[in-house]
Parts: C-alpha cells; sequence; structure tokens
C-alpha cells in the first residue's frame, strides 16, 4: 500500500492541488462546430480562447478578450470578410489577430492586436495549444484506425465535475468496473491478470494480458459473433494516459474485434473537464447496430462515473487529498506523476516535448474481478 498526497501548483477549492498544463495540444471542438460564422468560447484552466473558421479555411483561436477594453471577442461576431469584430465598439481583427480597424478613426492602433494561439485540424478535430509564448514543435495524438476501412467512429461529447487528474484516472481504472459498473463490463470472476506498466516521459502506459473476455453486457456486445469469445481466447487490453490530457482504452479480441476508444479531456478549471470521446471499433456485427446497442448504456455508465466523481469532488472540498493506493491502481499514481512533473518542467521553462524521466517497464500480477 502507497500513499500519496498532493503538492503541486494551483489550489482547487477542493483542496487538491491541481498541476496545470499550458504547453501541450487540448482537442477542443469538433470540425462540425466550426461550421459556417459560428464563434466558440473555450476554457482551458484560467485561460479563455474564441475559436472560429477563419477567412483562409483554417480553425483559428485568439486568447477571448479584446485588447480595447477586455471585452470576450466571443461575444462578437464574423464580418462578410471574415474579420472578427468585438460587440462593444466595433474593433476588427484578422485571423492571424492583427488589428484590422477601429470605427470612426482613420488609421489603426499599431500595436492592439488580439493574440493569436496556434491550432491544428485533423481527423475531424480542432487542437488548441493555449501557450502563445512557447509554439508547438510536436503534433497531437490523433485517433488510432479513424477512418480506416471496416471501423466504425463515434464522436461524443461528456463532462465531469472533477479536475483533470480525477477524471483521467476514472477513466483507466479498472478495478471500479466490477463494481460500480457491476454487470456492465465484467462479471466479477476472479482470475489471474498479469498487469505491465510501461512509463515514459510523455506517458503512461498498463496492459492487461491473460484477462478472458469479459462476461458484462457491453463486452457481449462488442464480442457478438466472434469466434474467439467461443474459443476461449485471451482478451488484449491496454490503458494510456498520454499528455496533456488524452486517455486511450482498447480492446482485441482474435482478429475480429478491435475497439478503441480515445478521449480527449479539457481541464475548463480545477474542478470541471470536458472530454471529448472518440470511439472507433471493427466488429463482427454492423458497426452502425452496434453503436446503436452501445452508446446508451455508454450513457449509463458514464452517469454512473459523473455521480461517483461528483461525489468525490465534494468529499475533497476544502480538504487536501491523501490518497492510498495499491497494485491495483495501476495508473492513477502515473497519471499523477506525469501531470506534476510536466506543470514542474513548464514552470522551469523547459521545453515541453524534452524527456521526464527514462523509460521503464514494470511488469506486475494480480488477482482481478473480471
Ligand atoms: S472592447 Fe472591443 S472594441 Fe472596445
Ligand atoms: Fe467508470
Amino acid at each position: 500500500m502507497t500513499i500519496h498526497s498532493e503538492a503541486g501548483q494551483n489550489e482547487a477549492p477542493s483542496g487538491e492541488r491541481v498541476p496545470q498544463i499550458y504547453r501541450g495540444w487540448y482537442a477542443a471542438l469538433t470540425t462540425d462546430e466550426l461550421k459556417g460564422k459560428a464563434l466558440r468560447a473555450v476554457r482551458i484552466y484560467d485561460r479563455e480562447f474564441v475559436v472560429y473558421r477563419g477567412p483562409s479555411g483554417r480553425a483559428v483561436a485568439l486568447v477571448d478578450r479584446c485588447p480595447h477594453r477586455n471585452v470576450p471577442l466571443s461575444l462578437g461576431k464574423l464580418s462578410k470578410c471574415g474579420e472578427l469584430e468585438c460587440k462593444y465598439h466595433g474593433w476588427t481583427f484578422a485571423e492571424d489577430g492583427r488589428l484590422t480597424s477601429v470605427p470612426g478613426r482613420v488609421t489603426p492602433c499599431e500595436k492592439a492586436n488580439a493574440i493569436s494561439v496556434p491550432t491544428h485540424e485533423d481527423k475531424g478535430l480542432v487542437w488548441i495549444w493555449p501557450s502563445p509564448d512557447a509554439p508547438p514543435s510536436v503534433g497531437p495524438t490523433l485517433p488510432p484506425c479513424h477512418g480506416e476501412p471496416g471501423y466504425t467512429t463515434v464522436v461524443r461529447r461528456v463532462s465531469a465535475p472533477a479536475s483533470l487528474y480525477r477524471t483521467a484516472e476514472n477513466a483507466l481504472d479498472v478495478p471500479h468496473t466490477s463494481v460500480l459498473h457491476r454487470g456492465l463490463f465484467r462479471s466479477g470472476e476472479r482470475q489471474r491478470v498479469t498487469v505491465t506498466v510501461r512509463r515514459s516521459g510523455q506517458s503512461a502506459e498498463a496492459e492487461y494480458s491473460g484477462e478472458r473476455p469479459p462476461r458484462g453486457l457491453l463486452s457481449r456486445v462488442l464480442g457478438a459473433g466472434a469466434k474467439e469469445r467461443e474459443l476461449g481466447v485471451a482478451v488484449q487490453h491496454w490503458d494510456r494516459f498520454i499528455l496533456p490530457a488524452t486517455v486511450q482504452v482498447e480492446y482485441r479480441l482474435g482478429s475480429s474485434t478491435h475497439f478503441i476508444v480515445t478521449a480527449y479531456c479539457l481541464p475548463r478549471d480545477a474542478e470541471h473537464t470536458e472530454l471529448l470521446a472518440v470511439a472507433t471499433f471493427r466488429t463482427p456485427l454492423p458497426g452502425r447496430l452496434v453503436a446503436a446497442v452501445l452508446f446508451p448504456v455508454a450513457r449509463f455508465v458514464f452517469e454512473q462515473d459523473r455521480r461517483i466523481l461528483g461525489a468525490q469532488s465534494l468529499a475533497l472540498r476544502g480538504s487536501a487529498p491523501e490518497y492510498h493506493s495499491s497494485e491495483l491502481d495501476a495508473l492513477g499514481q502515473e497519471i499523477w506523476r506525469l501531470l506534476l512533473r510536466a506543470a514542474r518542467r513548464e514552470k522551469e521553462g523547459s521545453p515541453e516535448a524534452a524527456p521526464l524521466g527514462r523509460e521503464e517497464t514494470i511488469v506486475q500480477t494480480f488477482e482481478l474481478l473480471a
């Protein structure tokens, strides 16, 4: 049993100290959400951005604050030529943030520009790099298998009343699935499973091997029709956390069933996290049919998680959390370590892509209620 208390940077209302990382890609919107002249307000911790489709066709993100009197630019509108017009006095800005006109004035103030930050758009998603002073040197983590033949992709947005750390740990925590979600993922049978934890400077992964195909409702839908289920082939299962805020769960059952959900967390503040979940899967049954059955159940599962995270946040209010962990909490401490060290390095001014530590592999074997 190990204990870790949280000592980091900014303190949340719960008393938890939350490491905040700004030098990283955050998936904030889908391409569909930037249709037409839509202006979207996006918050990442205490930084707010207005995101829209610029006249060049690219996704634009500006700090959501007019340089004139600091009114949110997201309250404004896009002009006919695609310039962003502030709602208060009508100053207009080009997609690089340059001030282009001040109504009633012949020459604009040269230095009163809005601040732009980098964006990246791919696979139907829009990422923001919320740090204008430190440009990205690497691309974002893309959702694997998206768009590949035979795969179906479904994107859903949900929100959790918890910090990024607690939300990410919940998404990757195996032991609670046979208790909180009893019967939905796992049946609760005892079996021996080998867990291999791999850690690097940017990510942590837990690989579960030797696990029989789970017998819960969700698992049965995904594995329906798979010959391997009857043959008793072991399921392959990986859970991953990738900086700054990506969680990924991947299952393979033989050659026929492959399910991978990549959930991009967007920490809105120290106590609220949105998740943009991209589920991509290939099963023996038609993808649309599986999605129609699977996603109402997945919504129910997430509602159970949302409630328990809310109760946890309430319990932590005003106190500094102390977590007692066992080897079953395979990734929780790894996520905390990654967040804390990345935030420290950012504060020290180190490049975001610099390795935070050497690669390590830890192999554990334990009994799992699966
Ligand atoms: S506050 Fe934006 S133009 Fe005045
Ligand atoms: Fe859960």
